[in-house]
């Protein structure tokens, strides 16, 4: 008779009682030099969505997130992947790769063309993300091309996206 596997982590949509956590984990995964990265110029104009992002919860600890933005690149709604962050004590395990993949198919089940992030290409290429093809998009300050990538979460996603990204339109 196998044994099934203890489920160690939850998985949840972000919510605004996790902030202070989140910023804990932030924190203690990036180190003083965070708020320096262009992906930080983004959010500050892009939109957090909470239903799109997952945070890790062990029992009740925050210990890691995947958060999610709204932006618009040139006129098209896309989404930013970023901050990624596990807690240094749990790295390792596997959760960094849970927490993109849930996140994706949120961000999948979302109706949005194509997805963003400056990261690790061996973090992300499993996830089929590849290089942002040069002046194609720009960011808000310079980025590593090589860690500039995108991915489609929809067939043709990524056809004709360029332009600059933006802040994403208000809701109405
Ligand atoms: C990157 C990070 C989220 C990965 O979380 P994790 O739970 O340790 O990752 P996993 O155990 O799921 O590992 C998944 C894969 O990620 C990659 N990876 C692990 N640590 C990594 C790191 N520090 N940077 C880039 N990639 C990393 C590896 O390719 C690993 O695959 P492997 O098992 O074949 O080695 C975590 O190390 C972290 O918070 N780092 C500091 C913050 C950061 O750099 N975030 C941006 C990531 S681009």
């Amino acid at each position: 008779m196998s044994i099934p596997p203890v489920t160690e982590y939850a998985l949840v949509a972000d919510n605004p009682r996790f902030d202070s956590d989140i910023e804990r984990v932030l924190d203690a995964a990036f180190g003083p030099g965070r708020f320096s990265k262009v992906s930080e110029r983004v959010r500050e104009f892009a939109a957090l969505d909470r239903e799109l992002s997952r945070v890790a919860l062990k029992g009740c600890e925050v210990v890691g997130c995947c958060r999610i933005y709204r932006v618009l690149i040139g006129a098209t709604p896309a989404l930013f992947l970023g901050p990624l962050a596990v807690s240094p004590a749990t790295q390792g395990a596997g959760l960094g790769q849970d927490l993109v993949g849930a996140s994706l198919r949120a961000c999948e089940a979302s109706g949005v063309g194509a997805v963003i992030v400056v990261g690790q290409p061996r973090m992300f290429a499993p996830f089929g993300f590849t290089e942002v093809p040069r002046d194609r998009i720009a960011m808000p300050g310079p980025v590593e091309a090589r860690r500039f990538q995108w991915r489609a979460l929809r067939d043709g996603g990524l056809d004709g996206l360029a332009g600059a990204v933006r802040a994403p339109r208000a809701a109405s």
